[in-house]
């Protein structure tokens, strides 16, 4: 039997409350702070994310899905979606709109990770980015709508976590410090911590084994090393963040796993559990777009893991809305071309409607009208035919009458109003 590929999941019916929660509440939020939707393909050049993300990245080194198309071009499944939505204002002329363009989107994403609770190979992100303005405002706003949008959904046991990784100007002077000090713990870090000292030292801060995070915890904070003018936007955006009342606390670990973050970069976690269930994260892109081959343009931006979301949720016991059903399930006994011309009536006036299916004895029709809770079951049989008349009955209250068959949309109608018959 077929299963889904390792780290990706169906997502059933019963699940699809939460999606359309979430969903409903991102874009109510996008729209609250002006950002407009943007669809990019589910597939971009490889190298939009080489060039993108970093070469040295975990992300775009060891877990996207590439592979050669039949021009031999080289593709990859988008693993994020910052770089496309980059892509799309370059290609689409954007700057030539009222700055900043705010862009937002709702899309799957795929990374070959080691699937694990809260970690897929094919997962969803709800992504906001603000693209054309350098401002420390803009990194407040962006703060500011990650925790709109995670008070609305109901999940205020949360955090903001900040750090500021300087810029071109001030960087290598901390990375060099940087190095100095983990040069001499070279021989106690992980293998992993051995290579990123070479390869990427701003990773080793994030270092998940136990010895290397109290290594890193007195390491140099790069917030303690920015240039003025680094320094004076972190400056500014904290005291934004302080009017907002939005609490935060400054972790110099901080550094996020894509290469293209200048200074501000934060991430929104649950306070029950650590690092490893960081509900979203983003950050300053200052140099993206110039990497990309365009002008030199500022950005901003913030995504967050719908699975990761859903799961909060749940464990928190927030009450989700129920997604709308059909109000009327219609049972039929030797009735099938009338019943389904009753039902694409009910259907014409708006009215939705379940429809028996099979030869089930009626007591099992009303079963399943009860399973699917259905406001109203309408019957229809050989002795309505012929009489013109239809029952309904309400399921709350099982009573039922038999009515004129003509009466029943109005009738349907008015118990919208008063439920009883
Ligand atoms: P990211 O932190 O790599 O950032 O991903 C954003 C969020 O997606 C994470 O905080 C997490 O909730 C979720 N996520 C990431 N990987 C997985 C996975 N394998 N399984 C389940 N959920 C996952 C970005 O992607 C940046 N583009 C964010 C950004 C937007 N920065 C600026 N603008």
């Amino acid at each position: 039997m077929f299963k889904t590929p390792k780290g990706t999941t169906d997502i059933l019916p019963e699940e699809q409350k939460y999606w359309s929660y979430i969903r409903k509440i991102a874009c109510q939020t996008a729209e609250f702070f002006g950002y407009e939707r943007l669809d990019t393909p589910l597939i971009e050049e490889a190298a939009l994310f080489w060039r993108g993300v970093g070469q040295g990245t975990d992300i775009a080194e060891k877990e996207m899905y590439v592979f050669k198309d039949k021009s031999g071009t080289e593709i990859a499944l988008k693993p994020e979606g910052t770089a496309p939505a980059c892509r799309a204002y370059l290609q689409h002329g954007m700057s030539s709109r009222p700055q900043p363009v705010r862009l937002y989107y709702l899309s799957p994403a795929f990374r070959y990770e080691r699937p694990q609770s809260g970690r897929q190979r094919q997962h969803h992100q709800v992504g906001f980015e603000a693209i054309g303005d350098a401002s420390p405002i803009t990194d407040a706003e962006t703060i500011s709508l990650a925790w709109q949008f995670f008070q609305t959904l109901g999940l205020n046991d949360i955090f903001i976590v900040l750090n500021s990784i300087g810029c071109p100007e001030c960087r290598p002077g901390y990375l060099a410090m940087l190095k100095e000090y983990y040069d001499r713990y070279k021989s106690s870090l992980c293998p992993d911590c051995q290579a990123r000292l070479i390869k990427n030292p701003l990773r080793l801060l994030d270092c998940k084994n136990e010895n290397c995070q109290s290594i890193a915890e007195e390491a140099p904070k790069s917030f303690e090393h920015l240039c003025p003018e680094c320094e004076e936007h972190f400056i500014q955006l904290r005291s934004y963040l302080d009017s907002l009342g939005l609490p935060f606390i400054l972790s110099h670990r901080l550094v996020r796993g894509l290469d293209y973050y200048t200074r501000t970069v934060f991430e929104v976690q649950p306070k029950a559990e650590g690092a490893q269930s960081t509900l979203g994260g983003g950050g300053r892109y200052d140099n993206l777009i110039k990497e990309l081959g365009g002008p030199p343009t500022p950005g901003v931006g913030f995504a967050a893991g719908i699975e990761r979301i859903v799961l909060n949720i749940k464990k928190e016991e927030i009450c989700v809305p129920d997604l709308p059903r059909p109000m009327i399930y219609l049972a039929h006994s030797q009735a099938g071309d009338e019943a389904l011309k009753l039902a694409k009536i009910l259907r014409e006036n708006l009215i939705g409607v379940v429809s028996a299916s099979g030869q089930k004895s009626l007591k099992a029709q009303l079963r399943q009208a009860d399973a699917l809770n259905v406001t109203y079951t309408v019957i229809i049989g050989e002795e309505e035919i012929k009489n013109g008349t239809v029952g309904l009955r309400n399921m709350a209250t099982s009573e039922q009458k038999t009515i004129s068959r003509d009466s029943l949309i109005e009738k349907i109608k008015e118990g919208l109003v008063d439920k009883t018959l």
